[in-house]
């Protein structure tokens, strides 16, 4: 069988030589496949995508055990750049994107990693068939973008560099609704259409595990539950903590698991 796209195995990451952030952190993405990695805040989603990509060194971040394997071959301490050129492209949190150059302009910029020779023309059609508001204002500043079109723009210059497997952050973060549903629909395209593999990182549980095969749910820098999207959907743990039925807001998945059992010890 052949390995899959890409494989974590019980990586470990450190901060500044002192702070651990993840713990034995293992999981995969099979070719073709969208999977979802949630969390709350602090659980170490972002670290997990930047020690894949490559970028944690610009943080004083390290990796000190485990390891990251992108197509059968270990890619942990590879300079980002040549992650990029091997077809593994990061979407920051928070829409990167040059404010003071234009639309087209930042696509252009993003052609640099380009991967499979195409022509710039062609990379600029395929981004603006996903998203024609952006042919609209191609020649528009970025800064003055609206925070959705500038997400849209931040995954365009993505797609502009071919990539074969993309790390999304929080791409719906400070969207509405609607534009929400936009974004997401436009990524299923994206990995149905153009082949590209995803991992979602995501605060909106519902969306992710309604377009994702496959979900981890991260606690404290380690996974505390995966399974199939449509499994972990059912799952009344995931449905109280993730999904919303659950009054107060979000605790920790592992509070609700350790009050049940607190629960039943109690009774
Ligand atoms: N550059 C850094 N130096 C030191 N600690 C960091 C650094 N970046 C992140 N951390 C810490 O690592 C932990 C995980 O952070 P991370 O950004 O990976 O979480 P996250 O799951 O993406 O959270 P959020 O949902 O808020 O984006 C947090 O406790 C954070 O304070
Ligand atoms: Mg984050």
């Amino acid at each position: 069988m052949s390995p899959p796209l890409l494989r974590v195995n019980n990586l470990e990451v450190v901060y500044h030589h002192t702070v651990q952030v993840l713990k034995g952190l293992s999981l995969s993405v099979p070719e073709g496949a969208i999977v979802a990695l949630l969390g709350s805040n602090g659980a170490g989603k972002t670290t997990t995508l930047k020690a894949i990509s490559g970028l944690l060194p610009l943080e004083d971040g390290e990796i000190v055990d485990g390891d990251v394997e992108f197509r059968g071959a270990s890619i942990a301490g590879k300079l980002p750049h040549r992650i990029a050129r091997d077809g593994l492209f990061q979407v920051m949190e928070g829409r990167r994107i040059f404010e003071h150059l234009t639309v087209e302009e930042n696509l252009e910029v993003a052609s640099y990693a380009r991967t499979d020779g195409s022509d710039l023309g062609d990379s600029l059609r395929k981004v603006f068939h996903y998203f024609p508001r952006l042919r609209e204002r191609r020649r528009q500043l970025g800064g003055y973008l609206s925070g959705g079109e500038q997400q849209m723009l931040a995954i365009g210059r993505a797609l502009v560099a071919g990539p074969s497997l993309l790390l999304l952050d929080e791409p719906s973060l400070g969207l509405s609704p609607l534009l929400c549903q936009e974004i997401f629909r436009i990524i299923e395209a994206i990995n149905k259409d153009e082949k590209v593999s995803i991992l979602l990182v995501e605060q909106n549980a519902r969306m992710a595990l309604a377009i994702s095969r496959h979900a981890y749910i991260l606690e404290n820098g380690k996974v505390v539950l995966d399974g199939p999207s449509e499994r972990l959907r059912e799952d009344r743990d995931v449905q109280e903590f993730y999904l919303g039925s659950r009054a107060g807001g979000r605790g920790s998945y592992r509070d609700v698991k350790h009050y049940k059992r607190r629960k039943r010890w109690l009774s």
